[in-house]
């Protein structure tokens, strides 16, 4: 049976990765994958993270299965974070939370309850979207559409087209929006857009599905959750897929959640029941040892001060690296100004860069950028940055 298959193509970004590891060139650069590196270009292990894992170690007692949904406190805990702990939303107990296995966890779990259970539903993407969005839908049985966003002209967002786009939008259609540095370009709406946008998405009756993978690493924890606290508005329904895998770098502990907010505790509790037999029909229930560390972390107020510094730190860090890649490009070339990548938000930034001009910098420098260019700025440091801005402006 197996003769029959054709090669599929590498991932678009984890493929690279595994061509990166492989490169025996010792100046390689690695600004692919979402992932944070610190000055000296490590990916650290958080002290909060090593302080929970040393308890967890010390106070475990079972490695039974957890429940479907997962550790009981954990969605409390996730909710309280998301909306803050006074919010109706966490107090009316009309959402329901499940520990997912990462953040593509939540997504397709949020994807197969969607497809079977409103299976005309088409969800819309922003176009440019995080490049597993499409194929993880799709995969999911879901019809993948796609809404206006960045203006690569401007380096901006392209809201007024956004917003028309929006309004064509069919009820019970979904629209996947990026609750804070929005992957792959950097570019968030403002608070007043983000009103303008949930006024639209209520409406029209569009189910918002928010993916949220980088709450802290924009402006702040209750900042970054601007966009999604607009779109919970009383009696709203929606749904917010989690991922702690870069606020509290658990890569690959495969750590997220998925909650659904229903307009009644009741039909939330209906809707769990539905996503349990997702989960129960694709990994059975999640691990443990990163929803532990999350969840002790989150419940501990010592523990918890020390995380929010640590979010801070790595966020002063990229922004630190924007500002000094945009300075040095403009000591480098003319050929092209990138001051804009100062008022990004998060890991990533669209640098324009072409395909053709990324390969050139994967195949004459070593650097590696997605090819549709995508810029990791969380792998840049000091040490790099020459090299980097060098190899750049040579090949614009
Ligand atoms: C990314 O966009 O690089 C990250 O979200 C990691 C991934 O799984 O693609």
């Amino acid at each position: 049976m197996f003769e029959q298959l054709q090669p599929a193509p590498p991932d678009a970004i984890l493929g690279l990765t595994e061509a990166f590891r492989k490169d025996a060139r010792p100046e390689k650069i690695n600004l692919t994958v979402g992932v944070y590196k610190d000055a000296s270009g490590q990916t650290p292990i958080l002290r909060c993270v090593k302080e929970a894992e040393k308890r967890l170690l010390e106070s475990e007692s079972s490695k039974s299965y957890l429940g479907i949904d997962g550790i009981p406190e954990y969605g409390r805990l996730v909710r309280e974070l998301l909306w803050g702990p006074q919010h109706e939303i966490v107090t009316s107990s009309r959402a329901v939370t499940l520990q997912t296995p990462g953040g593509t966890g939540a997504l397709r779990v949020a994807g197969d309850f969607l497809h079977k259970l409103f299976p005309s539903a088409k969800i819309w993407c922003s176009q440019p979207t995080w490049a597993n969005h499409p194929g993880v839908f799709k995969a999911a049985g879901l019809t993948v559409e796609t809404y206006p966003y960045f203006d690569p002209e401007r380096n901006s967002l392209k809201f007024d087209a956004l917003i028309e786009a929006l309004q064509q939008i069919p009820a019970g259609d979904v629209i996947c929006l990026h609750a804070c540095c929005h992957n792959p370009t950097g570019v968030d709406p403002t608070p007043e857009q983000w009103k303008q946008i949930a006024d639209v998405v209520q409406e029209r009756g569009i189910l918002p599905l928010v993916d949220f993978a980088y709450q802290g690493f924009g402006v702040g924890f209750d900042e970054d959750a601007a966009g999604l606290r607009e779109l919970s508005r009383p009696g709203m329904e929606l749904i917010v897929a989690s991922s702690f895998s870069k606020n509290f770098g658990l890569y690959c502990e495969r750590v997220g959640a998925l909650t659904v907010v229903a307009a009644s505790a009741e039909t939330a509790q209906t809707a769990l029941s539905q996503l349990k037999i997702c989960v129960r029909t694709n990994y059975s229930n999640p691990p443990y040892h990163g929803g532990g560390i999350v969840a002790t972390v989150l419940q501990d107020a010592e523990l918890r001060s020390t995380w929010e510094q640590e979010v801070a730190t790595m966020r002063d860090r990229i922004n630190g690296m924007r500002k000094l890649f945009a300075d040095t490009m403009a000591q480098k070339t003319s050929a092209r100004d990138f001051s804009f990548i100062k008022n990004q938000h998060g890991m990533f930034s669209q640098s324009g860069l072409t395909p053709e001009q990324v390969d050139r910098l994967r195949e004459d420098y070593a650097i590696y950028i997605v090819r549709n260019g995508r810029i990791n700025v969380a792998g840049m440091t000091e040490d790099n940055m020459e090299r980097l801005c060098d190899a750049i402006a040579s090949v614009l």
